[in-house]
Parts: C-alpha cells; sequence; structure tokens
C-alpha cells in the first residue's frame, strides 16, 4: 500500500485487510516451548504444585541476580505484590498516584481503603512530575507509588528527595519496567519496594505472575509471610495475610522466559527500531523514545497523535482495527476517570492536563515475538497511508458513520 493508491484500499473503506490474522498488543512471547513442557513434566513427576517450589526458588533467584536485589519474591499478580507492598508499609490516608497508568496501581489502594491521590505526569516524560508531588501532600499523605510507565524509569531522584523532606514511603510500580535502569541501576532496588508484573502480556510472563523486590530484610521477611497466610511454619499464623504465592507451573514459565530474556529484548529492539524507521517522517505522529544511556526492554511502541493531525488517535485505531491489527489506547480514558474514582473524585480531572492529552493521543502497536520487521513495514504503509491521506480518510469515515 502506498500514497497513489485510493481510500477504498482501506478495509473499513472496502479493501481488502493487509493481514490474514490478528496481530495485537500484548500477545504473549511464548520461547523454549520444548523446555517449559519438560519442567511442566517435572512439576507433575514431584507433585509438588505450589508453595515454594523448586521453581519458584529458582525465579527468585534468577531474579535477584538479574535485579542485582538481596530480595525478588515471586507472586501470584503484581496486584497482588502492590496491595501486600502497600500493607508491610503501613500505608494508610493518602498516597499519592499517577492517574496515566494501569487501573491496578490505584484500586491496590483503594482495596486497602487508602485515597489513591491523582498526579500529574509530565507531557514527555509520562511518569510523576515531583514538583507536583509536593503540591499534593496533606498532613494526610503517607506515601508516593510511582510508575515506571513503558519501561522509562520515573525521576527516582526527584521522588527520593520529596519523600525524604516530607518523611514518606516511596514505591515503585515496575511493572513494565523489568531489565530496564535508573542511572545505571537495574530496577528492582529502587524505592523501598518495587513491583513487576509477570501477566500474559508482559514480554517475560509466568501466565499469571509478579514478584515484589527489596533491599530490606525486614520488609522482605514481612511480605514472605504476608504473602502466605501469615504462616511461619506448619501451624504457626505470626500475622494477618493473603494467598499471594505463585505456583510451580507460572514460576516455570518465567524460568524458561527469563532463559531467553536478552533474546526477547533484541527481538524488541529490532521490532523499535523498525517502527521508528517507518514512521519517523509521518506528518503528526511521533514514536516514544527510549534513553540509550539506561537499559530499556522495548517492549512497548507507544504513538502519540497530534490533536491537531488531519487524522484523529481514535480514527486512526478504527483503520488499523479493520486491517486486522489491533492497536490500543492506553491509560485511556486515565484512572481518575473510571470507576469508582470518577464518582469520588469528580474535579481530579482539573489538575490533570498531561494525563488528559495523553489519554487522548497515545495509541500503542503491536510488537513482540508474533510480528517481525516486514510487518511492521505493512502496518507504517498503512499508518502512512491513513495519516497523509488524513482528511479524506476522516471525511469518508464520518459519511460511513451517516449510513444506518
Ligand atoms: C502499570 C501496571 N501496574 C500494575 C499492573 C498489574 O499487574 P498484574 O496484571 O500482574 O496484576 C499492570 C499490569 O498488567 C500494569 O501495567
Amino acid at each position: 500500500m502506498d500514497c497513489k493508491q485510493d481510500v477504498h484500499d482501506l478495509a473499513l473503506l472496502g479493501g481488502r485487510a493487509a493481514f490474514d490474522n490478528e496481530l495485537y498488543v500484548g500477545r504473549p512471547n511464548l520461547p523454549g516451548r520444548a523446555a517449559f513442557l519438560k519442567r511442566a513434566g517435572d512439576i507433575l513427576d514431584r507433585a509438588w504444585l505450589t508453595n515454594n517450589g523448586t521453581y519458584v526458588q529458582q525465579l527468585e533467584k534468577m531474579l535477584a541476580e538479574r535485579t542485582r536485589v538481596k530480595h525478588c519474591i515471586p507472586m501470584a499478580n503484581g496486584t497482588i505484590a502492590l496491595e501486600v507492598a502497600i500493607r508491610a508499609l503501613k500505608l494508610s490516608g493518602e498516597v499519592i498516584v499517577p492517574s496515566f497508568t494501569f487501573i491496578a496501581t490505584a484500586h491496590a489502594l483503594q482495596w486497602l481503603n487508602i485515597t489513591p491521590v491523582f498526579c500529574d505526569v509530565g507531557p514527555r516524560t509520562h511518569n510523576l512530575d515531583p514538583a507536583r508531588v509536593e503540591e499534593l501532600i496533606t498532613p494526610r499523605t503517607t506515601g508516593i507509588i510511582g510508575v515506571h510507565l513503558w519501561g522509562r524509569c520515573c525521576d527516582v531522584e526527584g521522588l527520593t528527595a520529596v519523600a525524604r523532606k516530607h518523611g514518606l514511603h516511596l514505591l515503585f510500580d515496575a511493572a513494565h519496567a523489568l531489565g530496564c535502569s535508573y542511572q545505571g541501576r537495574p530496577v528492582g532496588g529502587l524505592g523501598e519496594a518495587e513491583v513487576f508484573s509477570f501477566h500474559a502480556t508482559k514480554f517475560v510472563n509466568t501466565f499469571e505472575g509478579g514478584a515484589l523486590a527489596t533491599n530490606n530484610d525486614t520488609l522482605a521477611g514481612v511480605v514472605r509471610l504476608m504473602k502466605n497466610f501469615g504462616f511461619s511454619g506448619y501451624d504457626e499464623v505470626r500475622s494477618v495475610g493473603t494467598n499471594g504465592k505463585m505456583n510451580e507451573f507460572s514460576a516455570a514459565m518465567g524460568v524458561t522466559g527469563l532463559e531467553h530474556f536478552e533474546e526477547l529484548i533484541a527481538h524488541n529492539r529490532r521490532n523499535y527500531d523498525a517502527y521508528r524507521r517507518e514512521l519517523i517522517d509521518v506528518p503528526g505522529l511521533s514514536l516514544l523514545t527510549y534513553d540509550e544511556d539506561e537499559g530499556g526492554n522495548f517492549q512497548y511502541i507507544v504513538l502519540e497523535v497530534a490533536s491537531e493531525a488531519p487524522l484523529s488517535r481514535d480514527d486512526l485505531m478504527r483503520i488499523l482495527h479493520g486491517e486486522r491489527v489491533i492497536a490500543r489506547r492506553y491509560f485511556y480514558p486515565g484512572c481518575h476517570q473510571m470507576e469508582p474514582y470518577r464518582t469520588l473524585y469528580p474535579e481530579a480531572g482539573e489538575r490533570l492536563p498531561s494525563t488528559r492529552r495523553l489519554a487522548a493521543s497515545v495509541l500503542v502497536l503491536p510488537t513482540g515475538t508474533q510480528i517481525g520487521e516486514e510487518d511492521i513495514e505493512r502496518i507504517c504503509a498503512v499508518i502512512r497511508f491513513a495519516m497523509t491521506r488524513g482528511v479524506e480518510v476522516s471525511a469518508r469515515l464520518r459519511a460511513m458513520e451517516r449510513v444506518p
């Protein structure tokens, strides 16, 4: 598809879809199938399915080595790891978080009857802005949860300074950031604790899963108890707890994924470079960049569609869906616009101009091992075609909407 073609060539407007099968954001990477199946067999042979089995221990060791933290405790998912971290650190009252994040960051607080106070992010960093954070501190504030969005680290130095000055806890939602670094320090050891997600959509997955990383032995001890109902031995319960344990099959999947860690990142990197090359001169679009001096996992391909572009973000998404490229709006419309927060804090959006702008402009494109450079060239040909003919494409879409 090139710009000489007619807009009719777009699948949504009567043409043939560019792809026979759907490509979608977050399709799982499944490296090392034979090794995983062998491990699954081992688990069944040993009949040890959960409760700190061999693979959970191996996964913890591999994660701790990779992130250079003392403890990287595998858990059932990232959300429960956040909840346990929040409870173990005894957060209460109000905690400052971004609204431009996955809803789990806010829910983990609300679930524990703590008020998530939504703070704006930097327009370019997409991460918490320490100056805005400081403005939101009240006598009820007990902590800050920064999110290393897209695997790009927060201003850890700035947030640490604010936290120290006001005696607040600082914790990071590092769900996107395994393998990333801040000033050369691997994510995992920043703040008092960091939480990873290994959900199926993450570049290393354990089906469902997460981990809590910390260098604090006392905190790690509390977390180990809490994620196992508070059990410290067969018949002894020392604290209130929950079931946050990871099972052996998930851990075996994680071990297998980590064996392919470098290769997965290299694949993501090649995909990212291909998108960059193809989209560099497309009007109205900018592709999120990653700091070349830091470790990155390149698992998100994040486009921003300018508000003045001839084709809107949502129309571009419709066109891509028609071509069977399932691009996604992230983190639309922002946590503050979702329940219960929209009802509880109807005014929150007023102090979140960058969040509102990003929620209206970001479009995430497929990557991972499901696609390679040739697919990306075809996806980008559709994007270039649609954007350069934006006025015409948009008019056709509006006309289609009017047809009953
Ligand atoms: C930023 C962020 N925080 C938290 C989570 C929750 O992780 P999980 O799905 O493993 O519970 C996710 C992801 O899925 C996420 O993207």
